[in-house]
């Protein structure tokens, strides 16, 4: 039986509703909500829906708003507010003190807060995310807000004492390092990008921001809180086409630090333009192409529960998601059987759909992609095992679970993001240890066995390969004061509450050489608070 049209007949819940077009018609430059009076761009929603939610069954893509379609010169111009807001690090927000940083990171949250609602709202609509998870990565991010300055104030009270070492006394604190271009993905556009924003802010630097290919107009009810909680300059938020807005901005050889989660091509495109690339700073998250290793010692019920939600939550478009299953060849009928089973009892739907796992994608050229790679792979010996396999209406694909397939195929290789599962089966250990080693890509992998003894030699050796191994679990980035990290073209830089501050920061001190002279000035210091940095003042 073919799969249900998602879109046909839909009932849009009264909460969920868009009754009114959002047009942003303003930007953030320089601490000042500027209307814009130029082209805009529509923004459209991953969800197909009836033309005006009545009897009439039109499907056609919603639209839901438009933003401004800003050019080389507004790019310019929002840099050199932050150019100016950092003043060379003479600037008022480099030069405050750590404590009120927090007070308006900690204002910042508490606007944000307010506007969970609308801010879920639109990225079930933008990015076609479940109303459950669009939750989850609004809270994820508060979340990560407040541990970030429970750290940096745990830090700061570190840094809140003096060394002394071969006769030379020394304040070690860490600062910042500039202009972070700021940039995040269209899978997580909240919860990524103020990963990368927060710690930036919170240190110090001053931002231009722009947000991700979909998933914009949730960050239309922050702007007032962005506005208000900075000083003029700090965050400028700019909207438009990558290419457009990032090449002359990068031209410049203004920017400090470059901090992207996307993919490496586009990074190293970027970076490329700096014309002192030395000077810059990367933090970049970028793609992966993790494997599972299932053993035939596993359990191989958690086994499969753990690979389907590894390879297909939000439709397999998560960073971390297992994108290749590799199964014991003694194994592999069993965990097939069980894997499709499960796959077919995925619930499907739009966003606000109870319990719904399976949405539309937000991507328009996607289902074409996945169609590509599935005939492709169907060209040479895969076949699609479970029932209604890349069945694709609109936006929307039903997963497909490819076996067997091997290395002449592009899903092989290739990240996927998407709703497309690769299964191969193995006799020899080496064969996915292999795969690992040869890959472009070092992020995580998930082993499962129950045996200590055969995974004791896997770990040992997969740790060097990768950044993170998933014993018995799929891969994920949580928890987020855990280092979330990539070998080879999967990351610059580590990303977790704690390292994020050291990523946007560097390590800066005074130091005084021991002597009747320099004692009284350091206690002078002391006793005074006119320095932020020589301080012993400990923030609570
Ligand atoms: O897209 C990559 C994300 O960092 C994945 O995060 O593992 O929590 O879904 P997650």
């Amino acid at each position: 039986m073919a799969i249900k049209n998602i879109f046909q007949d839909a009932i849009i819940p009264e909460e969920f509703q868009i009754n009114d077009l959002i047009l942003q018609d303003t930007y953030l430059i320089d601490g000042e909500l500027r209307k814009w009076h130029g082209e805009n761009t529509v923004v459209r929603s991953a969800i197909y829906v009836n033309d005006d939610y009545s009897e009439k069954r039109i499907l056609a893509p919603e639209t839901i708003g438009t933003v401004p379609d800003m050019q080389a010169e507004n790019a310019l111009e929002a840099l050199d507010a932050a150019v100016t807001a950092y003043d060379k690090g003479r600037g008022e927000w480099p030069l405050m003190k750590v404590e009120e940083r927090i007070e308006r990171i900690e204002k910042f949250a508490l606007m944000m807060s307010k506007k969970r609602e609308e801010v879920v709202k639109l990225l079930m609509w933008e990015i076609g995310k479940s109303y459950e998870d669009s939750c989850n990565e609004f809270d994820r991010t508060i979340e990560y807000i407040d541990d970030t300055v429970q750290d940096l104030k745990k830090m700061d009270r570190e840094h809140s004492n003096l060394k002394l070492h071969s006769g030379v006394y020394a304040q070690i604190r860490r600062g910042p390092l500039g202009v972070v271009l700021c940039m995040g993905p269209y899978n997580y556009p909240l919860n990524e990008t103020f990963c990368l924003l927060i710690p930036a802010l919170i240190c110090g630097n001053t931002t231009v921001f722009k947000p991700a290919k979909y998933g914009i107009l949730l960050l239309s009810p922050l702007l007032e809180a962005f506005k208000e909680c900075f000083p003029k300059g700090v965050v400028n938020l700019i909207y438009g086409r990558g290419r457009t807005l990032v090449t002359p901005i990068m031209k410049t050889g203004k920017v400090d630090v470059l901090a992207l989660i996307g993919n490496s091509k586009t990074a190293n495109a970027i970076q490329g333009l700096h014309p002192k690339q030395n000077r810059l700073r990367l933090v970049l998250g970028l793609e992966a192409k993790n494997a599972a290793i299932v053993l035939p010692d596993c359990d191989l019920n958690l086994a499969v529960k753990e690979c389907v939600n590894g390879a297909l939550a939000f439709n397999g478009q998560r960073c971390t998601a297992l994108k290749i299953l590799f199964v014991h060849k003694d194994i592999i009928e069993e965990f097939n059987k069980k894997f499709i089973a499960l796959v077919s009892e995925l619930k499907y739907g739009l966003p606000w759909k109870k319990g719904v796992n399976l949405t539309p994608l937000p991507e328009p050229n996607k289902p074409t992609y996945i169609k590509e790679l599935i005939d492709d792979a169907t060209s040479k010996g895969a076949k699609i095992i479970n029932e209604n396999g890349g069945e694709t209406i609109e936006s929307f694909v039903f997963p497909a679970v490819l076996y067997p397939t091997d290395t002449s195929m592009r899903v092989f290789h290739e990240e996927q993001f998407g709703p497309i599962v690769p299964i191969t089966s193995f006799t020899d250990i080496n064969e996915p240890l292999d795969y690992i080693s040869e890959s472009n890509y070092g992020q995580q992998a998930s082993l499962f066995s129950n045996n200590s003894d055969t995974l004791a030699p896997l770990i040992d050796m997969l740790v060097n390969q990768v950044c993170r191994v998933n014993i018995n679990s799929k891969c994920q980035r949580g928890p987020d004061v855990f280092p979330f990290v990539g070998r080879k073209d999967s990351a610059v830089s580590t990303l977790s509450v704690h390292d994020a501050i050291r990523s946007f920061s560097i390590r800066t001190l005074v130091a005084f050489k021991d002597g009747k002279l320099n004692k009284g000035v350091l206690n002078d210091l002391l006793d005074n608070p006119n320095s932020n940095f020589v301080s012993t003042h400990y923030i609570l």
